[in-house]
């Protein structure tokens, strides 16, 4: 018998991919957490005639990385799929533990490195989309974070599915309206295996602020619900106003990859930590 929760968990998925165009090929990008995994159990399950490829990044970080990479696999077999494994460390020759001494805030680039990592893997797989697991406060945050700070540009550019475009295959967020503890129950639920473990190198007390503001704003889900669609309406708004121009696109020199400056900040940032990573060496003999 079905539970509520399991209910809940598909419709709101099956909600929100209805409103993409069609597609047969997805990504789906596994962390070893519990969301990505989750998010590939429901997929599976709503959609069993589509064609999943999971793809996990190995970013690294010493033993978390080893764990995650551990997590993603049992979470691919349970599935019955075979994982893509991208090592940052084998393929570049450098990890983000090796990046940070160069970034120490390196969040936002590991970040900027894992959409761009995803896109390059996804449209050599020739996949038709990408979905990644982002859930309901995990845009309440960032939404509000936008508003609060006046980052109008960004709330402009915020949408839960971005199309193709030249080489940037689309993008879709199915668990967009799905709360963090639902998708928690599901994974239980399901007995789905996931790594609990958050990455010991992120500095999130500014993401943990607003989550917990999050959570003072609206205690019932039907009111994050709420405050996510008045966020999305003024997202959309702005969009169409025009009163924000839009970067305009073209291939990076270096890669070929649709970029808003003529070398993408991926290709900029490997050329400095390499060098930086050089000089290192070079100073150590
Ligand atoms: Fe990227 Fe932690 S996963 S910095
Ligand atoms: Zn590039």
């Amino acid at each position: 018998m079905k539970s509520l929760t399991e209910e809940i968990v598909k419709r709101r998925v099956l909600t929100e991919v209805e409103k993409y165009p069609f597609f047969q090929k997805a990504v789906i990008a596994l962390s070893g957490g519990k969301d990505s995994g989750s998010l590939l159990h429901v997929f599976m399950e709503v959609y069993p005639d589509k064609e999943v490829i999971p793809v996990h990044l190995n970013l690294g970080i010493g033993g978390f990385s080893e764990a995650s990479e551990r997590f993603a696999r049992m979470q691919a077999e349970k599935a019955g799929l075979q994982l893509v494994v991208f090592n940052l460390e084998k393929e570049l020759g450098f990890s983000i533990m090796d990046a940070k001494k160069l970034y120490p805030k390196v969040c936002s680039v590991c970040g900027g490195f894992k959409r761009y990592l995803l896109n390059r893997i996804s449209f050599e797989l020739d996949a038709d989309i990408i979905l990644t697991a982002h859930h309901l406060e995990d845009f309440l945050v960032r939404m509000l974070k936008s508003v609060l700070n006046a980052g109008f540009e960004e709330l402009a550019r915020f949408k839960t599915y971005l199309p193709r475009k030249g080489n940037l295959v689309a993008k879709g967020r199915p668990f967009c309206r799905v709360s963090e503890n639902l998708i928690a129950e599901y994974a239980f639920l399901k007995g789905i295996p996931f790594l609990s473990e958050k990455c010991p190198i992120g500095r999130k007390e500014n993401v943990e602020r607003f989550r917990r503001t999050v959570e003072i704003l609206a205690r019932r889900q039907s009111q994050k619900l709420l405050y996510f669609s008045s966020l999305t309406k003024l997202a959309e708004k702005l969009h169409s106003c025009g009163a924000i121009p839009m970067p305009e696109l073209k291939p990076c020199s270096s890669c070929g990859f649709l970029a808003s400056s003529e070398t993408c900040s991926f290709c900029a940032r490997v050329r400095k930590i390499k060098a930086f990573l050089d000089r290192e060496k070079a100073a150590s003999f």
